[in-house]
Parts: structure tokens; C-alpha cells; sequence
């Protein structure tokens, strides 16, 4: 800790933190990360921490797990990284196989990227470039409000979150947001029945109003996850499939969050049979271990690259690195072996049973999952849905508080969001819902004065 050279110390003088107000962040006691064990993280101090969010959604099986610890291993020993460029590898060849045995039908051909991000700049580029191949001008897309497929340039295009999104505007290119499935706080004024179905309603009408010029369509299947763990209504993402089909827009499913068995299926998609034309893998896909991102297409869109001026000039160095494919085969391995999502229905129903407790609490307005992901909204107030004031920070204190009761969670504003990973057993389900109970019993008076203080200001 005294340490003139530690890594508190350099991280104060020289790190930048993603997503992080860094002056805040320097005012604080930075909590330092040595390894892990299972589901717990351990930092310098020998601490344990539950890792109630996957180090950001991506890890699967827990810390270290011997398979894949393996497989990169043996590959370490053949070679660690050849470029695609020109040559194949054999794990990159086999997981793209593997890959599409698994998701849904019709996908047939893998474009390898690093990240979430990248993986989506492929599929924006593809959806371009494929109507341009095929002598039409498309060249806008649809995306929702509250959506997120990542920080760079293209997925930022397609975002719909005001304060991640707004200060690019100049930059991006032309996107129409059609209303998010968010039933809590529906923009269309709707009771949650009628919500789903009135949001993709709309979606249709900004179809037909710009018939022949949208390319695609971007969605984060089930679960909009950065965007507050909005989960849409059932029969939502089925009836965006029909209509995506019925006006000849493609339809790109961005399951970098909810794949990998997170929403109870492997793929989100699964829930309501949906086949998109274009799928974006990521997080998930090496077990949390490595990056590494993919990008699925239908059979139909690859052959539209195949005349002598129609190449995908696009790819990145490290494009299908052997050490991540070889742990995303073993990744897949568990998967398969193990039943990891055919076994997860008893840590889901606990999982469910935890937040259900959790809609009587003080300040909880809204409480939404899917198999292993969730957001507890916290408002002011419960009656009226308001909310808390962004200055008053009360996700990130709440989160605060449940950290010092030994489980890591990260707010996305006000919404506290759960999501273990899958290997989690039902005691640590149940210490996680403890700690956040206790954590957001703790901080009532703080919660009282802030509502109180925004109703001030409001009135
Ligand atoms: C749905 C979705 N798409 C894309 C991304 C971007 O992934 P990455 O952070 O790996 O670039 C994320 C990240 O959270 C995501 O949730």
C-alpha cells in the first residue's frame, strides 16, 4: 500500500479508466484486482469480492477454469498469433464452424473481429456494402433509443443513449431511432400490454415512410442492455423479424451482450425463434478470457461479395487470434459438456425469486430480468417513476454500499445491474441479493433527502 511505485500510484499518474469521470475517480480509493477464484475477485489486500457483473458482462465459467486455461496453453506451444490475411489457422477455421452448428439458422459464413464494437463496425459495414453490391442505395439504418453496440464511430451511429452518444453527432451517420420497448417508462404513453407492440408499430411506419432506403436494422435481442437492462415485452423482437422481412430491411442481432447463454438460451434470439440476417458475437464467446468478436451473415448476403469488384476490404491484425479462438473452442467445449444452459434453470428461478424480494424494497421502482441479467431501477419516487437527480450519483452510492458488503456491481444510472457469471451457485445468488438488500437498506436516508432535495428543485 505505501508503496512509492505501486499500482495505485500508476494508475493515479499515468492510467485513463473507460467510462470514468477521472477526477472523481482520483478522489477515490481505487479497489486493486490481484486474481480470482470461482466467482470471487481478490484484490492486494486479500479482500473477496463477488463479481455481480461478469468483469463487464463477459465472464461465463468463473476464474481460472482448467479447460480453458488448457486449450490456450496447447496453442501457445503451435503458435500464438497468424494473420487471416491470406492465410487460415486451424482454431479460427474450426470455431467459425462451431459457431454457426450453434446460432440460429440461415447464418452461415464468421467475419472474425477483436471486440463488441468492431464486431458491429462489420455488420454496418457489410449491410452497406451488401445493398451497394447488389446496385441499390440504401444507405441508412434503424436503430432504437436506449440502445448500445459499442464506442466506435459506426456502433456509436447506431446508439441511442443521450449522454454517451449526443456529443458525436457531427460525426456519425444518418440513423432513425425508433422508440425502445422501455414498458416502465413507455414514450408513447402505453400500459405495458399494449407497449411492445405499439413500439414496433412504429417501427413499421419509419419502414414505409423510407421505403428503399434503410439497410438494416440493429437490435439487441430481448435485452437492451447498457441502455438500463430494458426488457422487451414478449412477442416484440418476433414481430421486428416479420416486419424487418416483410419491407426487405435486414436485420442485424447484436447479442455481444445477451449471448452466450446470459437470457437463459444461448442466444437471445432462441426465445422467440427469431433468425436474423446478420448476428454480432462477442464478451461471451472466449469465456471472459481473451477478445474476440464475430460477426455471422446468411449464406444469401456473403454471395454478394463474390464478383471481382465486391471484396470486404475490412479486417483488423489480430482478426481470428489463435489463442482467443483456441478459448473459444473450449469455451464451446464446456458449453456442450457440461449443459451449462440446459442446467441453469434453478440458479434462474432463484435469480428470480431474489429480485421479485427485491420490488418491495423502499425506492425501487422497476425490477426487470431475463435468465441471469437484471436492472433494479431506483426512483425518488415509487408512485410517479421520478427519478433521482443524475448530480446526486445515487446508483453509483448505492453501488458503493454494496460493495463494502463484499459484491461488485456496476450502476448504468440509476439502474443497478446484476449479472453474475452463469457459473454462480445458488448460495452465492443468495449472498449477492443479500448484500444488495442490505446495501440499499443502508443508504435509505440518503435515498430520503436526495428524492426530497429533487422534489425541491423540481418544485
Ligand atoms: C450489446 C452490446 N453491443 C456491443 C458492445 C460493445 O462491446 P465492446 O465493449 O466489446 O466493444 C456492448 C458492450 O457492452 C454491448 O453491450
Amino acid at each position: 500500500m505505501g508503496e512509492s511505485n505501486g499500482p495505485r500510484q500508476q494508475d493515479r499518474r499515468y492510467l485513463w479508466h473507460p467510462f470514468t469521470p477521472m477526477a472523481q475517480w482520483n478522489s477515490q480509493e481505487q479497489l486493486v484486482i490481484e486474481q480470482a477464484e470461482g466467482v470471487y475477485l481478490i484484490d492486494d489486500q486479500g479482500r473477496r469480492y463477488l463479481d455481480g457483473v461478469s468483469s463487464l458482462w463477459c465472464n461465463v465459467h468463473g476464474h481460472p477454469v482448467e479447460k480453458i486455461d488448457e486449450a490456450i496453453k496447447e496453442q501457445l506451444q503451435k503458435v500464438a498469433h497468424t494473420t487471416l490475411l491470406g492465410l487460415v489457422s486451424p482454431p479460427a477455421a474450426e470455431l467459425a464452424e462451431r459457431l454457426v452448428k450453434i446460432t440460429p439458422g440461415g447464418l452461415s459464413k464468421v467475419f472474425f473481429s477483436d471486440d463488441g464494437s468492431t464486431g458491429m463496425e462489420v455488420a454496418i459495414k457489410i449491410a452497406f456494402q451488401y445493398w451497394q453490391n447488389k446496385g441499390k442505395k440504401r444507405q441508412s439504418f434503424l436503430a432504437l433509443r436506449n440502445g448500445y453496440h459499442g464506442d466506435t464511430l459506426g456502433a456509436v451511429s447506431l446508439g441511442g443513449i443521450e449522454l454517451f452518444h449526443k456529443i458525436y453527432g457531427p460525426l456519425l451517420f444518418e440513423t432513425c431511432l425508433a422508440p425502445s420497448p422501455y414498458c416502465y417508462r413507455c414514450e408513447l404513453g402505453l400500459d405495458r400490454k399494449s407497449c411492445g407492440l405499439a413500439c414496433a408499430a412504429k417501427v413499421e411506419d419509419i419502414l414505409k415512410e423510407r421505403a428503399g432506403k434503410i439497410a438494416a436494422m440493429s437490435i439487441e435481442p430481448i435485452v437492451q442492455g447498457a441502455g438500463g437492462m430494458i426488457v422487451a415485452p414478449e412477442g416484440y423482437l418476433r414481430r421486428i423479424r416479420e416486419i424487418t422481412k416483410k419491407h426487405g430491411v435486414l436485420l442485424i442481432a447484436d447479442e455481444v451482450a445477451t449471448g452466450f447463454g446470459r437470457t437463459g438460451k444461448m442466444f437471445a434470439c432462441e426465445h422467440e425463434g427469431v433468425e436474423p440476417d446478420i448476428m454480432c458475437l462477442s464478451k461471451g464467446i472466449t469465456g471472459g478470457y481473451l477478445p474476440l468478436a464475430a460477426t455471422l451473415v446468411r449464406q444469401e448476403i456473403f454471395e454478394a461479395f463474390s464478383g471481382p469488384e465486391q471484396t470486404f476490404y475490412h479486417g483488423h491484425t489480430y482478426t481470428g487470434n489463435a489463442l482467443a479462438c483456441a478459448a473459444g473452442l473450449a469455451n464451446l467445449d464446456i458449453f456442450e459438456k457440461e449443459e451449462v444452459v440446459e442446467q441453469l434453470g434453478a440458479k434462474i428461478g432463484r435469480f428470480a425469486e431474489r429480485l421479485e424480494e427485491l420490488k418491495r424494497q423502499d425506492f425501487v421502482g422497476d425490477v426487470r430480468y431475463k435468465g441471469l441479467m437484471a436492472g433494479i431501477e431506483l426512483v425518488a419516487d415509487v408512485p410517479s417513476k421520478q427519478a433521482f437527480g443524475c448530480e446526486q450519483r445515487i446508483g453509483a452510492r448505492v453501488c458503493e454500499a454494496i460493495r463494502k458488503r463484499g459484491v461488485i456491481l456496476r450502476p448504468l444510472g440509476d439502474v443497478i445491474v446484476v449479472m453474475p457469471p452463469l457459473s454462480i451457485c445458488l448460495e452465492d445468488i443468495d449472498r449477492l441479493f443479500d448484500a444488495v438488500g442490505q446495501g440499499l437498506r443502508s443508504c435509505r436516508s440518503l435515498l430520503k433527502s436526495a428524492g426530497q432535495e429533487g422534489r425541491r428543485n423540481d418544485g
